[in-house]
């Protein structure tokens, strides 16, 4: 564990009841753990499509009687209403999350991400939830040429997940103006750390990077390698939700990126990952160009700053070398 979570965010939510949505996934699995080290109550719901119970399993001997899994869909209103009863904070985490597979299966993509977001809004509503704290992405800045990106941007989303985070987010800022419930939604960029899935073949590239070296294969680089991204270790995530979370003002359905404001590109992901790995032998190869990919991604921070005060925890390098180290544990293991 890198963070100690007491230490910045104390008793806030110790006794509280909280629901985490996709809390089997990787980051919802992070939050969870965060929530049980804070003392909290977690109730999740997952239908287990991208997660695994082995992610809540992984830090079973913290759980104390405090955790309940749930398999369930947020398609399914009556389970979610159930889950939610009594919660003061939900963490939205649940999603189809692959750009390529959104441009595969839209409507299946608009129905899970947009209207299961839309049934989560409502059971938070009727129970009387505090707040609702929402996994948006930087994807919807699209391909704007100007760095870093800002959240006064127009938005422009290049595919189906990305037009879903984006209705999400209205959905968010409609909810917290139209009804007595406060939102916020945090527009990640680039997450990574532990327990993120690399065996699906929708695999986010430091997951896929892992696979392939810990397999001694080349990285594989989708177009020429020089697209940059902001890749932001787990634990800022974790942080930026508790924050969301215990927010002494109104968010009022707010948009904030959350990253580490720092640009790697993935030809130097690449090489820092073999080097990690003791494999410098393996450089990468290059593949075609991803429909739906954006170039460049670098987060402002001043917006997250200012309203949640919002600080990196972890930095780029400091978070790359557990996750490899993860990675290589896991990977040997299968
Ligand atoms: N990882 C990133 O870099 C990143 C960036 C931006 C936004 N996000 C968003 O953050 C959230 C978490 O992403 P992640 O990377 O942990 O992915 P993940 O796939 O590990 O987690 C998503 C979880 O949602 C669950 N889920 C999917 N459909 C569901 C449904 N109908 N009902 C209940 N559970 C369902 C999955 O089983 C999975 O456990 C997602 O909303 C994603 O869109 C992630």
């Amino acid at each position: 564990m890198l963070v100690n979570w007491p230490s910045l965010h104390g008793s806030h939510f110790a006794g509280v009841k909280t629901l985490v949505t996709g809390g089997a996934g990787f980051i919802g699995s992070h939050i969870t753990e965060a929530l049980i080290d804070l003392g909290a109550h977690v109730t999740v719901i997952d239908d287990l499509s991208g997660g695994d119970v082995a992610n809540l399993e992984a830090f079973r001997a913290k759980w104390d009687n405090r955790l309940t899994f749930v398999e369930g869909s947020i398609l399914d209103t009556d389970t979610l209403a159930r889950c939610v009863t009594g919660c003061r904070y939900v963490f939205h985490q649940a999603a189809l999350g692959s750009v390529p597979r959104s441009i595969e299966q839209p409507a299946r993509y608009h129905e899970v991400n947009a209207t299961g977001t839309l049934n989560v809004l409502e059971a938070a509503r009727k129970t009387k939830v505090q707040r609702v704290t929402f996994a948006a992405s930087s994807s919807a800045y699209g391909d704007s040429e100007t760095l870093p990106k800002i959240e006064t941007m127009p938005p422009l989303p290049k595919s189906p997940y990305a037009a879903n985070k984006l209705a999400c987010e209205g959905l968010m800022r409609a909810y917290a103006s139209s009804y007595n419930i406060d939102t916020v939604s945090l527009r990640y960029f680039n997450i990574f750390g532990p327990r993120q899935n690399a065996n699906s073949a929708y695999a986010a590239v430091i997951a896929a990077f892992a696979k392939a070296l810990n397999a001694d294969q080349p990285p594989a680089i989708f177009g020429d390698g020089e697209q940059s991204r902001d890749f932001t270790f787990v634990d800022n995530a974790v942080h930026a939700n508790l924050l969301g979370a215990r927010s002494d003002k109104p968010l009022k359905g707010e948009v904030v990126n959350i990253a580490c404001a720092q640009r790697v590109t993935v030809n130097e992901l690449a090489v820092m990952m073999a080097e990690l790995f003791g494999k410098t032998h393996l450089t990468a190869v290059h593949n075609p160009e991803r429909a739906g990919d954006v170039k460049h991604s670098l987060a402002d921070l001043t917006r997250a700053e200012k309203l949640l005060g919002y600080k990196v925890v972890v930095p780029f390098a400091d978070g790359l070398k557990p996750t490899v180290a993860w990675y290589r544990e896991v990977l040997a293991a299968v």
